[in-house]
């Protein structure tokens, strides 16, 4: 049971709120429909739980259609390929969440009689849910009142109370206001009104105070410094590495690809062809690295790609080659099942920059008369 130190009418106040101005999500269960009995169903609260972790609602709406139209319940995403998964998750990143997400379903759907355990506790157990997505999958799920923090709501709840300290040392005290500000019933609902708060008014830039059902409690506001909060740590700076990239096009258009390792960034997915990724730019010729022996042509300008610790520059090279076997590792990916080909970002791009729209779904296009 949490304690609560705050008057009742906080967390009420933001719930008034959210029964007027919840957003619609595919995964959502709105206040309206809450009310009318409908209960949000586990398996797709945690697959946008998942999906959510480091990305964007715009960008997860459209994947998490996808996955549900696919797998539409936990036993049959537990009995899809990997690959498959991989490749309906490429584009959303990080993806060390799809592995984890297929073997989390392999679990709930052989070790739980393909039910999500009940609690946050048991939940954190699982393949890829840490504290945040367990709090929220019980909260969304399950009502557990139990404290969600994301970044939305570090934003809230350091401007209502004006938290100086900067994060991450400042999150102990905003998970302890969070706990306290819980409310025993529609844990669920006042955790999503919060992300909905932090998302559409509580903005990090030029938040909309005014239309804000906290700012009569919001210190930040009360003294004029809302875009002072989060106080945020010096920014330490991204590092470069520096890498090549090999795009090899045979002459009815396939692309040369190869798998990843299993471990470590990027792991198991597709990439083209490349060398190491250096800490200095390298000072290696064109085909130092390359797969085949071609004419390798560099693109014009290097594609650069951030990652969260670091930022990749890569080189690109391009050649035109005949119709050769694939080298032991690779494969040749067709002109038509490259776009759904399991490629982060990052190949994408560098096959973009030297073969504009080939990594994009073919339209079919209407021949003229
Ligand atoms: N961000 C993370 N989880 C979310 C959710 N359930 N609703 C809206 N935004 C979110």
């Amino acid at each position: 049971m949490i304690e609560s130190d705050q008057p009742p009418s906080l967390s009420t106040a933001l719930l008034n709120w959210y029964d007027r101005h919840a957003r619609r999500l595919p995964w959502r269960i709105g206040p309206a429909e809450r009310a009318r009995g409908q209960r949000p169903d586990p398996y797709r609260v945690w697959l946008s739980e998942v999906m959510l972790q480091q990305t964007t609602v715009a960008a997860v709406k459209p994947y998490f259609e996808t996955f549900v139209t696919i797998w539409p319940d936990v036993a049959s995403l537990a009995g899809a390929s990997r690959d498959d998964v991989m490749k309906a998750w490429a584009g959303l990143g990080y993806y060390s969440r799809a592995r984890n997400l297929h073997a989390c379903a392999q679990i709930v759907a052989t070790k739980h009689e393909g039910r999500f355990p009940l609690t946050a506790e048991e939940l954190k157990a699982l393949p890829g849910i840490g504290d945040y997505t367990a709090a929220a999958i019980a909260a969304i799920a399950y009502d557990e009142s139990v404290a969600v923090v994301d970044g939305n709501i570090e934003r809230v709840i350091t401007r209502l109370d004006a938290l100086d300290k900067p994060l991450p040392a400042g999150k102990k005290a905003i998970r302890a206001r969070q706990a306290a500000l819980t409310p025993e019933i529609r844990a669920g609902d006042y955790a999503q009104a919060m992300m909905d708060l932090g998302a559409s008014i509580c903005t990090p830039k030029r938040p909309a105070c005014s239309l804000c059902p906290l700012a009569k409690n919001c210190v930040a506001f009360a003294r004029g410094e809302q875009e002072r909060y989060p106080v945020k740590p010096d920014r330490t700076r991204r590092p470069t590495r520096f890498g090549t990239a090999y795009v090899a096009q045979r002459s009815d258009g396939a692309v040369l690809l190869r798998k990843r390792p299993d471990a470590g960034l990027l792991g198991g997915m597709a990439e083209v062809p490349g060398s190491e990724w250096t800490r200095e730019p390298s000072t290696n010729s064109a085909s130092d690295a390359a797969p085949i022996a071609a004419d390798w042509q560099p693109a014009a300008n290097p594609i650069v790609h951030v990652f969260t610790h670091f930022r990749l520059e890569l080189t690109v090279y391009k050649a035109a080659v005949d119709i050769i076997e694939a080298p032991h590792g690779t494969w040749w990916s067709s002109a038509t099942s490259l776009p759904s080909e399991a490629l982060p970002s990052a190949f994408k791009k560098a096959i973009e920059s030297v073969l504009p729209g080939a990594t994009k779904p073919k339209r079919k296009t209407r021949s003229a008369t």
